[in-house]
């Protein structure tokens, strides 16, 4: 993997003097290291931003340090690995690929065929020529027409001043800030329109940040059809924990939800799809999401200016992933429930069964089952969160393994 590096950075930087032997190997594998990151696709990819980092070294892959010429297995839909600024402190990452090779190949495949062009052909030539992306090139700002028919649920029912949210917040151009698109290239302008069309993950973490206290993951930069971001442990690792650590779990998820439903900005977030893979923790006990891909976006302050005629708005960009066959529910068929019964229904009882005293647990269970009732009014699911809530709070205990709220919690009971 070093050598692999090696070879990645020699040929973007400043030539180093190979032994002759060597340069055909180096040759291979910094063409296996392009392949495997998918840079050899853009600007059919997120970005390029991270990559310099990649070639310094300065991101290494954990686990497959030991046998240098090898690249992980690219079947993994993320892998762990270490980050510097210095190349003497690292702090762990998570390298998260934006869908699986295999959807990856996939929709390259569809992208060919779309053009009737041969298996093989050039991504980036036939999504240029779509109408979608020449009047992506003639305009200055994001609209909501641009985006209809894509199958994100972020981009479900967009408003104008999320999709200016995206460009401001945009990363992986220079002079991020405007609402108008000026400062974009063609070439920029064509990965954010194939990100967005993929996988909106990286742009969620973009324009919600966690710097600003939305409960996602610090997006740090992409390569290819890689992002990198900060690690979290996926949740289903404390299945098993103690009683105390799964209070505090369920209790910060059940406020995770709370956020996404009422929050300063007036956005109102709800899951497509929860596994218990999409919330992770970090080192400091604090939960996140992990995985952004299925959360929608409604504007409760401007609503949305989309007249639901998607149908006729379908195109290769609606096709990548899920090749044109999902349906989304419109707009306002969604209720305020909606992540609390996934949660409630999937990942909540799996951390909280059978840990705690009776009644507690028998209290617990109760209102758990409330609350993944799909069929009752939002009013009696919300109240039943709630009083699970109420439950967990004082089963939490205050001690450093808690060091997100700790020392905090010994001082005030709000923490
Ligand atoms: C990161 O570096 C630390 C310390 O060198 C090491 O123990 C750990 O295994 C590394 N993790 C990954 C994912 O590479
Ligand atoms: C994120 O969630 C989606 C939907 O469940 C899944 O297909 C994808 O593999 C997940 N991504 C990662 C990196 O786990």
């Amino acid at each position: 993997m070093l050598l692999w590096f090696s070879a990645l950075s020699s040929s973007f930087s400043s030539p180093v003097s190979l032994s002759p032997s060597l340069v055909p190997r180096v040759r291979s594998s910094y063409n296996s290291g392009r392949t495997f990151l998918g840079l050899d696709k853009c600007n059919a990819c997120i970005g390029t931003s991270i990559c310099k980092k990649f070639f310094k070294e300065e991101i290494r892959f954990g686990n497959w340090l030991a046998s240098p010429l090898q690249l992980p297995p690219d079947y993994l839909p993320s892998y762990p690995a270490n980050y510097s600024d210095d190349s003497k402190t690292w702090r762990p990452v998570e390298i998260t690929r934006l869908v699986s090779k295999y959807q990856n190949e996939l929709s390259d495949r569809r992208i060919c065929a779309s053009a009737s062009a041969p298996k093989t052909c050039s991504i980036e030539r036939v999504l240029r020529k779509t109408g979608r992306f020449q009047k992506w090139l003639q305009a200055k700002r994001l609209t909501p027409d641009l985006v209809q028919g894509l199958p994100s649920p972020l981009l479900r029912c967009p408003s104008q001043r999320l999709l200016d949210r995206v460009v401001r917040r945009y990363a992986e151009v220079a002079d991020a800030g405007s609402i108008f698109m000026d400062h974009f290239t063609d070439r920029d302008k064509l990965r954010l329109l194939y990100t967005l069309a993929v996988n909106a993950h990286p742009i969620l973490l973009q324009i919600f940040p966690g710097a600003e206290g939305w409960p996602l993951p610090k997006y740090l930069g992409s390569c290819g059809r890689f992002l990198v971001s900060t690690s979290t442990r996926p949740l289903q690792e404390f299945y098993g924990a103690p009683p105390d650590q799964a209070a505090d779990l369920a209790y910060q998820l059940l406020g995770v939800l709370e956020s996404l439903r009422n929050n300063d900005l007036n956005y109102f977030f709800y899951f497509t799809h929860i596994d218990a893979g999409m919330f992770g923790i970090f080192s400091n006990g604090h939960l996140f999401i992990r995985n952004a891909s299925t959360l929608g976006v409604i504007d409760k302050q401007e609503g949305s200016q989309v007249a639901t005629r998607a149908e006729e708005n379908k195109d290769i960009f609606s096709c990548l992933v899920s090749g044109c066959q999902a349906e989304l529910p419109s707009c306002n068929a969604i209720p305020e429930k909606q992540s609390l019964v996934l949660v409630c229904r999937q990942l909540l009882p799996r951390l909280l069964q059978g840990k705690f005293p009776s009644p507690v647990q028998e209290e617990i269970d109760a209102a758990l089952t409330q609350c993944a009732e799909g069929t009752r009014p939002d009013p009696e699911v919300l109240g039943a969160a709630s009083r699970l809530k109420d439950i967990l709070r004082p089963l939490r205990t205050c001690d450093p393994r808690f060091a997100y709220r700790y020392p905090d919690c010994r001082y005030n009971a709000k923490f």
